[in-house]
């Protein structure tokens, strides 16, 4: 009797607990550092980093999600040298901790139903190469910077599969990722299921990254690239600073040219691990920064068009994910943002009810249900839009 009113009261608090997380500091991590002699290193050759949060119940101890930060990318020295004195090129400007309340990594079981009890790993985005460079040694032509992206996911990945009851263990594993880190997701999500072995289920799930070459707009207004150039020809001078590290058989069924593998429209479909793709169908940074649309959106008639066969594009490229060999999942919503994702909004409907993308993340991985969930209605048609 009493054995079980205490197992009760334990239940009870453990329960209260996870409803309230400012109860406790479950959602807090501090940063860790990895060694000097990394290669994983920031644009300026400081070790970058990462932050650990255990897993909060019992059932989630073998259950990881991996989130990479977003930030941009650099590709002329300019913009490359001007990020040194920030967090974005240098651990030095790194926060102490971080918190835990965003995307698929929040511990907030009610908008984060799928992996708000998971082991959570953030890792902060320093190298400036959409999380796939392999250039350890800064050299005159990497403007004395390296960009070292993927060796700073290997040595995180090393550190965590070296823990006791590390990634090891894993069961589960979710690579995920925002604008950059979204971007980044595709490339490394195949390899980081080779590092665990194949008891682990490997998920990719990339918000904000699903991109194709840019074609901007080149009518009234129109504006330059704020970020790196996306046009086609742009890339192969990318592809030499960065020396990406990219998806193996996207590479050899490239004749190992890596470009048309960094970014997801071309690559999914040589991805084995199951992807969900968490999108804008007119994403206000790819359209202002990428591809020349004025942030005004004037003249509107003209900006309009441009962003109706943009969208279409991007229609294709969801339905595309569709039909591949390997389980696909997405949410893409016709809203004017780029990250802006959270459990109040954006929504799109299903099975009758308003969900956000985490819940329909969850759904597609928790329940394995087909989530194909996109708008039609055109631009910035979603109801539900983030002001
Ligand atoms: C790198 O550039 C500096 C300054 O322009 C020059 O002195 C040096 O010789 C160059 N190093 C190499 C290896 O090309
Ligand atoms: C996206 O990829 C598909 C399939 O490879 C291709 O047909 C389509 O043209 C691509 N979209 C863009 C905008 O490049
Ligand atoms: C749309 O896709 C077509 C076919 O891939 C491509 O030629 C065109 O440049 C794309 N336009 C934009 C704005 O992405
Ligand atoms: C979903 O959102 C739309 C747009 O705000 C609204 O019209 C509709 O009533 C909502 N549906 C449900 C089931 O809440």
């Amino acid at each position: 009797m009493i054995v079980i009113r205490t197992a009760l009261v334990v239940a009870a608090a453990a329960a209260a607990a996870a409803s309230d997380p400012a109860a406790d500091a479950d959602d807090v991590a501090p940063l860790t550092l990895l060694p000097k002699t990394t290669l994983g290193k920031c644009l300026d050759g400081t070790p970058s980093g990462y932050y650990l949060s255990p897993s909060v119940t019992a059932a989630a101890r073998t259950k990881w999600i991996l989130n990479l930060e977003g930030g941009g990318e650099c590709a002329s020295k300019d913009r490359c040298l001007s990020q040194l004195n920030g967090p974005l090129g240098s651990s030095k400007y790194f926060s102490k901790t971080w918190r835990m309340n965003q995307f698929l990594i929040s511990r907030d079981s009610k908008t984060n139903p799928a992996t708000w009890d998971w082991n959570m790993v953030h890792l902060p985005y320093c190298t400036q190469d959409l999380w796939m460079g392999t250039r350890a040694t800064p050299s005159n032509q990497s403007y004395g910077l390296s960009f070292a992206g993927h060796y700073v996911l290997d040595a995180v990945v090393t550190e965590l599969l070296n823990l006791p009851n590390g990634l090891g263990q894993a069961t589960e594993v979710i690579l995920t990722g925002e604008s950059a880190g979204g971007i980044g997701v595709t490339p490394n999500v195949d390899w980081l299921h080779d590092q665990l072995g194949s008891q682990a289920k490997v998920t990719g799930a990339p918000i904000a990254g699903l991109y194709f070459y840019a074609d901007p707009y080149t009518g009234p207004g129109h504006t330059s690239s704020d970020l790196a150039d996306f046009r086609e020809a742009a890339w192969p001078s990318h592809a030499q600073l960065w020396q990406p590290f990219v998806d193996q058989s996207c590479l050899s069924a490239h004749d190992s040219v890596a470009w048309p593998c960094m970014l997801a429209n071309y690559s999914t479909r040589f991805i084995s691990s199951q992807l969900f793709f968490t999108q804008s169908k007119s994403d206000q940074v790819v359209l202002t920064a990428h591809d020349w649309v004025p942030g005004d959106l004037k003249p509107w008639a003209d900006v309009e068009q441009y962003i109706q066969v943009w969208q279409r594009n991007m229609t294709s490229a969801l339905n595309g994910l569709s039909n591949q060999a390997a389980r696909r999942g997405f949410f893409g919503v016709d809203c004017f943002i780029h990250t802006t994702f959270s459990p109040q909004a954006p929504l799109l409907p299903f099975h009758g009810k308003n969900v956000s993308f985490a819940a329909a993340f969850d759904a597609w991985y928790t329940d394995n249900e087909f989530v194909y969930l996109q708008d039609y209605g055109g631009v910035f048609s979603n109801p539900t839009c983030p002001k």
